[in-house]
Order: structure tokens, then C-alpha cells, then sequence
């Protein structure tokens, strides 16, 4: 059977979606999205991406509560059940819809289009958790609402993929000399046993594992701090790793040719990623 899809109301096959041209998403990136992983069947942590979502439909001026009005948690299960999604992720795209002509003042009644399908997804082994990640660190030229998770994500896409040429793996962001996050995470670094992460703003994204990593590590006595992360915190510190739905943990052992401690994960890294490996395991 074809993979279903679930687009404005009806399940079809990828193959057969398609969406208007006139769509704002499209001529605009005018819309929001979520990513949630499905460990075993089961959406990770669903509530807390479907507020995320409430969230950012609410920041750009879409209707409040407006992922509850769709019953996105239901259309969710039934993707996960139609296509019996094991460990996948489950990615929700609502844009603003469809006009009749291009012009950048939207309409105050607007049909959202709303899309949900699930991709496959492979997780890290241990020997590459262990082995670590490669990044590199670049300006964060973005705009200033990183907080929205906004479909408009050319600035994350060339900002990846300058890693990525270089066959590395994260792109970690600078602003005002401080870290705002990843390309496509958020950043821990780890000095001297305490855990610091760029305290929530307008300039990053409130990952949905930044927040479970800070409630296991607080839960288990480690200390933390989210606090202003300076580059050259970054480029001295023990430890470092990215957090993503994609992947939880994603350890740093070289940034731009520099080589982290001894160039494998470190101990607190290590633990952290056991801590989530565990609740998800229990999830
Ligand atoms: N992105 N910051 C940015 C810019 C991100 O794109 C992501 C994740 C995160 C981490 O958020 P969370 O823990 O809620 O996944 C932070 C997803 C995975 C993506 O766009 O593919």
C-alpha cells in the first residue's frame, strides 16, 4: 500500500497530494510546522509539540488554538495507524492557505491548508554517539523570530548545509557573540561538571527535547544553567552536544578543526544520552 497522507481533510497517497500554487506556504513559506518523533508506534511527547504548534499558529496571527479546532492529535494517530509507523517522525505543516492573487496582506478568513505525513526515520548507533559529530560555527544571519518555528527556513537550510559541505554534521549559531542554537537543534556545553544551555528568547526555538533533557538532568541532580553561552564558552568547553526530535543527543567532538577534550563523547554527554534513551525506552 501506498504511504496515506493526510492533506486538507482527506487521506490520500503522497504521490496523489498536491497543493495550489496560490498556496502562501508556497509563495511565501507563510506558515508553521512541527516534527515529532513516533518511537514504537507512539507520538513522542505529543502534547508538548501540539502547545509548540498552538504556539507559533498564535505568533503569526493564525487562529488561537487552532491545531485543537483541526484535531491534529487525532489526524496524527491515524497517520501513525493507517501506516503503521514504528520509528518514524510525523511532520505538520499548517500554511495560511490559499488566495486568489499574490499580495503580502493576508485575509482575516483563510482557509489553512494542513498537511501531516511521516517519514522514516534511523537512529545513531551507539559506536556513533560515542564517536561524536563534527560542526562548524557561523554567524546567525537569521531573523530574529527563530522562536516561531516558521516554514520559512532558507536561512537554516544554507546554514546546514554549510556544514554539511564540509561533511560535518551541525552548524552552531553566533549572534551578539553569543549561541543561539543549531541550524537544526538546540546546544548544551558542559564546563566543569554544570550543564549550560542559551536561555529561551526570541532568537531560538524551544525544542521540545531541549526541555525534557533539562528536566531528566535537573531530576537527577546534575546542575544546570540556561544562561547567555558565549562563543568562546563553546570553543573551551568539555563537552558539547546538539538536541533535536531527530536525534535527542547528537555529541560535538571537533569544531572547526578543534578537537573537544579527547575527541570521543564525553561522561556527562554519555549520561544524558542514557537518561533519554531510558525515558524513551519507558515511553
Ligand atoms: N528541528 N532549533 C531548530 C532551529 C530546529 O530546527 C530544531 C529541530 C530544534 C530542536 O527542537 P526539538 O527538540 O523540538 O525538535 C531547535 C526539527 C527536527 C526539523 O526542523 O527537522
Amino acid at each position: 500500500m501506498q504511504e496515506q497522507i493526510f492533506l486538507n481533510g482527506s487521506f490520500v497517497s503522497r504521490t496523489d497530494a498536491k497543493v495550489s500554487i496560490m498556496d502562501r506556504g508556497f509563495l511565501f513559506g507563510d506558515g508553521v510546522y512541527e516534527l515529532i518523533p513516533v518511537y514504537n508506534g507512539k507520538p513522542f511527547l505529543l502534547d508538548k509539540h501540539l502547545s509548540r504548534l498552538n504556539k507559533s499558529l498564535t505568533l503569526i496571527e493564525m487562529k488561537n488554538n487552532l491545531s485543537d479546532d483541526l484535531e491534529i492529535e487525532k489526524i496524527v494517530n491515524e497517520v501513525i495507524h493507517k501506516n503503521k509507523f514504528k520509528d518514524h517522525f510525523i511532520y505538520i505543516q499548517i500554511t495560511r492557505g490559499t488566495h486568489t492573487d499574490r499580495q503580502h496582506v493576508y485575509q482575516s478568513v483563510i482557509e489553512p491548508t494542513v498537511l501531516v505525513m511521516g517519514q522514516f526515520s534511523k537512529a545513531y548507533t551507539a559506536d556513533e554517539i560515542k564517536k561524536g559529530f563534527r560542526a562548524t560555527i557561523h554567524e546567525d544571519y537569521r531573523w530574529r523570530r527563530a522562536n516561531i518555528k516558521s516554514i520559512s527556513l532558507l536561512g537554516n537550510v544554507l546554514l546546514k548545509n554549510h556544514a554539511a559541505k564540509k561533511g560535518m554534521y551541525e552548524t552552531i549559531l553566533i549572534h551578539n557573540d553569543k549561541v543561539t542554537e543549531g541550524s537544526a537543534s538546540n546546544i548544551f556545553i558542559v564546563n566543569n561538571n554544570v550543564v549550560y544551555t542559551p536561555k529561551l528568547g526570541n532568537e531560538l526555538l524551544s525544542g521540545v527535547t531541549r526541555s525534557l533533557i533539562l528536566d531528566l538532568l535537573k531530576k537527577n541532580k546534575y546542575l544546570v544553567e540556561e544562561s547567555d553561552v558565549t562563543k568562546e564558552q563553546v570553543m573551551s568547553a568539555d563537552e558539547i552536544w546538539c538536541s533535536s526530535s531527530t536525534s535527542p543527543i547528537a555529541p560535538i567532538t571537533e569544531i572547526d578543526g578543534k578537537v573537544i577534550k579527547e575527541g570521543t563523547a564525553g561522561t556527562v554527554t554519555l549520561e544524558t544520552h542514557k537518561l533519554v534513551t531510558e525515558f524513551i525506552g519507558k515511553f
